[in-house]
């Protein structure tokens, strides 16, 4: 066949798969947007506030949409400590020492003494033997529940039924028989619990904090059950440490139940503001993590830098009760201040401000209004964090948070409500 020929048929053949390509291609790209149709139908489409936090000036930050400052009333940062000038300090020292990244999982690249430090230093607050950090909670609970199940043979879990996320991924993962028993219900724990012999393994995994209704697990009960039925226990403290216990232990630490509860899983990103997770146990426990968790092994270390501005807030938060106190006062002040203007408040003993909507859309325009017209950041909260017709504000406090910020909310919300 003449050459000529034979390239005008490879041209006329590269065409028709080009083609056939781009059709595969846009018939898979359907999937994407009808997934992104279905929840912006539902209400359920993310939109992310692009701001930026000022240094500083936190509770205020930087809308970017528009250049405006705002007060922020939706951070994790419940103490401000993101910007506490302790981590700060710290952490430029290490970056000058040790540069930004980590170098490496532990396992082949070794453990940067930062992490070391804040290891000890976290068994020391919980009075615990021994703790084990991760790149963030979510994976701590992931990482550490999966590995259960390699470690404790036929282990059987009960799991509070309002359970975060990544409690919910690690015990999915696991594969272990469960029972979620209902939101803080000792009774149908016990019912669930009396089924097995006393020598099967067992776990009840369980918050101190419940992030959106922000209500107290019931520790003291639920300790009491385990001892009977011989079960060990796990409680998630994400959103109680750095806030309860006169050091910052958390709620476990206020209520003197840490010595009674096998292991206690946390965050650095919430209190403690910096970024990543750890679990505190038992020397052989948390040993025995180490060498089987998959999302531990196979995962890069927290750099230098944020163990050791998370140390120093840690250090600070052990012995300064200046920001729990004034967290205090400022809920105290907020949840009443809501009460006379009527608005919904999910009652409880937290710092956790939640005012109950009702509905997907209104949420979300009294969100949008508080922000476009009085530079109020409240990020509503809807389904699947929380239950279809449970959507809500949910309003955090920190002690940087002032009387003039919260009047300011409060006649906001007597227009937008
Ligand atoms: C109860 C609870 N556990 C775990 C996590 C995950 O923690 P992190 O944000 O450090 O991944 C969260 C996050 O909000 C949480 O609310």
């Amino acid at each position: 066949m003449p050459y000529r020929l034979l390239s005008k048929l490879s041209f006329v053949s590269n065409i028709i798969f080009g083609i056939f390509v781009l059709k595969y291609f846009l018939y898979m790209l359907h999937y994407f947007q009808q997934s992104i149709e279905k929840l912006k139908s539902e209400n359920r489409y993310r939109d992310f506030l692009d701001i930026s936090r000022l240094c500083g000036k936190f509770p205020s930050a930087i809308n970017n949409r528009n250049g405006k400052e705002i007060v922020v009333w939706c951070s994790n940062d419940y103490l401000g400590m993101g910007q506490s000038k302790y981590a700060i300090e710290s952490a430029v020292k290490a970056l000058n020492e040790y540069g930004v990244g980590a170098g490496g999982t532990r396992n082949i690249s070794g453990n940067n003494h930062e992490v070391v430090k804040l290891e000890q230093e976290l068994a020391k607050l919980h009075d615990k033997e021994a703790a084990l950090t991760f790149v963030s909670g979510y994976t701590a609970n992931d990482a550490t529940i999966q590995t259960l199940a390699k470690i404790i043979p036929n282990l059987v879990v009960f799991s509070d039924s309002k359970n975060h996320a990544s409690i919910i991924t690690g015990i999915r993962n696991s594969k272990l028989e469960k029972h979620v028993f209902a939101h803080n219900d000792v009774e149908n724990l016990e019912d669930l619990l009396s089924k097995y012999p006393k020598e099967q393994p067992k776990i009840i995994i369980f918050e101190s904090v419940y992030s959106m209704d922000g209500d107290f697990g019931k520790i003291a009960e639920i300790v009491d059950l385990a001892k009977k039925y011989n079960a060990l226990t796990y409680i998630d403290e994400v959103h109680g440490v750095g806030i309860y216990g006169n050091r910052g232990g958390g709620l476990t630490q206020e209520l003197g139940f840490a010595d009674k509860i096998d292991i206690i899983q946390a965050t650095f990103a919430k209190s403690f503001g910096t970024i990543g997770g750890y679990i505190v146990a038992k020397a052989e426990i948390i040993d025995a993590i180490r060498g089987n968790a998959s999302g531990f092994i196979f995962s890069t270390a927290l750099p230098p830098v944020i163990a050791a501005a998370t140390l120093s807030n840690v250090r600070h938060l052990q012995n300064s009760q200046i920001e729990r106190q004034k967290m205090r006062q400022n809920v105290k002040k907020l949840k009443e201040e809501l009460k006379k203007i009527n608005a919904d408040i999910v009652p409880n003993n937290s710092h956790i401000v939640s005012v109950r909507i009702g509905d997907a859309a209104k949420a979300k325009k009294i969100s949008e209004r508080l922000l476009n017209e009085f530079d109020i950041y409240v990020q509503h909260i809807n389904y699947p964090t929380v239950a279809k017709g449970d959507e809500r504000l949910r309003i955090t406090i920190t002690p940087l948070h002032t009387d003039e910020m919260i009047q300011n909310l409060i006649e906001a919300l007597k227009i937008t409500l």
